[in-house]
């Protein structure tokens, strides 16, 4: 019994060590273009998926996300802040969303069609966020909890409007209306949203997408 219990510390130690080793060495590698291995990946996206079942499967969800005010109102703050890394209709790609990993999905065209059925998980996501994955936590930039279930109304109603609707949308919307820490400021609202690569100053920010190379 004695020998097994010293194999088992052993084991562990060894374990340990080894771990130990692999994170003090640098050898990791956290560079966002290689991707992680097969099991790793499947580690981290089970731990993931697990933890936002558990947490968004109490959340109650407002009957009314077919709402079209809530949809108009979505549509503003969805143009300004996640059509870079979510896309929308007309939109192929974006340099940010392909320089990310994981890659955010494209929420315009989603791969089921069981966008009703997770109000409650986008909820939670936008709310909190996906620790280093480039998913903010919406509620950390002080986006009330209504302008959020205006986003999920948003993201049901996305995948079935064409180019032009979409943008008839965000411009019939108040912009980037969701009165949080930095609507509440004077000035400029919107400028600290998202990252803008290169020269902030030429920069032009536009909810409709003003950026072109
Ligand atoms: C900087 C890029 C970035 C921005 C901006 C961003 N997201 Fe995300 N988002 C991500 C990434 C990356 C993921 C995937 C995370 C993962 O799979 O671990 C994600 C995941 C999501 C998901 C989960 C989809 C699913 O069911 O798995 C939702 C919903 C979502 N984002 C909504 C939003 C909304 C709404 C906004 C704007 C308020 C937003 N995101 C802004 C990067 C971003």
């Amino acid at each position: 019994m004695t020998r097994f219990f010293m194999g088992v510390l052993a084991t562990l130690v060894i374990g340990v060590a080894l771990g130990a080793a692999a994170v003090y060495s640098g050898t990791l590698d956290v560079a966002a273009d290689t991707p992680h291995s097969r099991l790793v990946y499947q580690i981290i996206e089970t731990a993931r998926e697990q933890s936002i079942d558990r947490h968004a499967r109490d959340l109650a969800v407002p009957a009314n996300l077919a709402d079209t005010e809530r949809i108009r109102r979505g549509a503003g703050n969805y143009a300004a802040m996640c059509a870079a890394c979510h896309l929308a209709p007309g939109k192929a790609d974006s340099e940010i969303r392909m320089g990310l990993y994981p890659e955010p999905p494209d929420l315009a065209r989603p791969e089921e069609e069981t966008v009703a059925e997770m109000a409650a998980r986008h909820f939670w996501i936008i709310k909190h966020g996906i620790k280093a994955s480039g998913m903010p936590a919406w509620s950390r930039g002080g986006i009330e909890d209504a302008a959020i279930w205006d986003l999920v109304a948003f993201i049901q109603k996305v995948p079935s409007l064409s180019a032009e609707q979409y943008v008839a949308l965000v411009e019939s919307s108040e912009g980037h209306s969701h009165g949080g820490l930095l609507a509440a400021e004077a000035g400029h609202p919107d400028e600290a949203h998202m990252p803008s690569p290169g020269n902030a100053d030429s920069h032009e920010h536009s909810h409709s997408g003003g950026h072109e190379h």
